[in-house]
């Protein structure tokens, strides 16, 4: 228990990592006074420019990665050797795919709710790929494929976050992946979707900026 909670604090921290801010103090400046003032790549793509914010969209998927590896690490040292804290025989009741699924849910937390930025932070769309990648390659790359249509049709990094978080959550459903991966893409992408509430009020009045503008510029 006592490793299975270090990994879901591990996990966190991972998510925590700020590094859109990080990249804006680089440049001098706080990405959260910029732009659409979220600690994500979209907005270091905005205020910051391409080469920043690959840099940020990477580490942002390999946050969620790491999460899902740490405490996948973790659990197969619980049963299989060096760390047993829990009864090998809790494997068999399916207790891996609980821990992973609560540490993806714990990176996403910390990427938007980051212990270095007083809990504010971005919208977790990247980490949430990352997580998912992790944990499905196949919902990723569906995912992955229509943000991918999306941007390419409107240009529109909200429109199509939102998009591929939901196309997540139908691909998770139907797949017939374990029940706390289900549990936590749909979390996951509903949190994902209610982290754009501005972006839908900005959307729905026709307002959202596409990918190179500023809101509101
Ligand atoms: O990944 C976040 C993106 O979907 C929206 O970002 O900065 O346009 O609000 P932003």
């Amino acid at each position: 228990w006592i490793a299975t909670m270090a990994g879901w604090a591990g996990a966190y921290l991972f998510g925590s990592i700020p590094t859109a801010y990080l990249a804006g103090r680089i440049y001098g400046l706080d990405i959260r006074e910029h732009g659409s003032r979220s600690v994500g790549a979209t907005n270091a793509l905005r205020v910051l420019g391409r080469g920043p914010a690959l840099v940020v969209l990477l580490v942002d998927v390999l946050k969620g990665v790491a999460a899902i590896v740490l405490v996948r690490g973790l659990c197969f040292q619980l049963f299989n050797g060096t760390l047993v804290t829990l009864p090998p025989a809790l494997d068999q009741h399916g207790w891996t795919p609980w821990a992973v699924g609560i540490a993806g849910l714990a990176a996403l937390l910390g990427h938007s709710r980051s212990i270095w930025l007083r809990f504010s932070g971005g919208k977790s769309v990247a980490t949430g790929l990352g997580v998912v990648l992790a944990i499905s390659w196949p919902v990723a790359m569906g995912a992955l494929a229509v943000f991918g249509v999306a941007i390419a049709l409107v240009r529109i990094v909200s429109l199509g976050s939102i998009l591929a978080a939901l196309t997540a959550i139908l691909l998770i459903c139907s797949l017939g992946q374990p029940m706390p991966y289900r549990l936590l893409v749909v979390a996951g992408g509903l949190h994902i979707v209610a982290r754009h509430r501005a972006n839908i009020g900005r959307l729905l009045a026709g307002t959202e900026p596409r990918l190179g503008q500023s809101p509101g510029g």
